[in-house]
């Protein structure tokens, strides 16, 4: 698909989310976090939901984790303008609690398209909800393993629908490495991972 065509059918999907009441989160919404990016990314990040900054500002990752994000794509020389970054819901859960089971059916196909569209080498899935959503998602049987046994694996997956292939890369979500070092290190170890795969 040309880069023209791919702008279209992800400006379509901004409209769609503007104007989607499928879940109860659109009453709080200021601006959906629809996605950021580069339309043609050969990695495409998943994190879970937009945060109380993001939420504003209808910017993904733009908050404390995304200042972890930053450093870590920084430390394997990969520029946030070359990948795109969403989310599993594209709204705030109120209060910061965890995406619901109805929010998550309701607003993943809008992410489901994004990745058909963008068609990325890698899906870096971000903290377990994206990790099992997309795992699952593509019918990798592991799907349900936490995070701290997933991160790191490559795992190679064929959309049935239109024979895209991606590398799925759980990884942990940088919100954890504000502060625990620990994970830091770990985080970057697995950018790692993907920056050898691009090659
Ligand atoms: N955490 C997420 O999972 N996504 C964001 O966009 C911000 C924080």
């Amino acid at each position: 698909m040309d880069q023209t065509q791919k702008d279209k059918l992800l400006l379509a999907i901004k409209e769609e989310v503007i104007a989607c009441q499928k879940c109860g989160l659109y009453k709080s919404r200021v601006l959906p976090v629809v996605g950021q990016g580069n339309h043609d990314a050969q990695v495409m990040f998943i994190g879970e939901a937009p945060g109380a900054n993001e939420a504003k500002t209808g910017v993904p990752f733009c908050g404390s984790a995304g200042k972890i994000l930053d450093q870590l794509l920084a430390s394997v020389g990969i520029k946030r303008e070359e990948v795109y970054i969403a989310n599993i819901l594209k709204d705030r859960p109120p209060g910061n609690r965890e995406p619901a089971p109805d929010e998550i059916a309701a607003c993943t196909p809008y992410l489901l398209r994004q990745i058909a569209i963008i068609n990325p080498k890698i899906i870096a899935t971000l903290g377990n909800y994206s990790t099992h959503f997309i795992l699952d998602k593509f019918g990798v049987p592991e799907s349900q393993k936490g995070i701290s046994q997933l991160r790191g694996r490559k795992f190679a997956v064929q959309d049935p629908q239109n024979q895209n292939s991606y590398t799925i890369i759980p990884l942990f979500h940088p919100a954890v490495a504000v502060y625990d070092n620990s994970k830091l290190d770990t985080l970057k170890q697995d950018f790692k991972i993907i920056k050898e795969h691009l090659k």
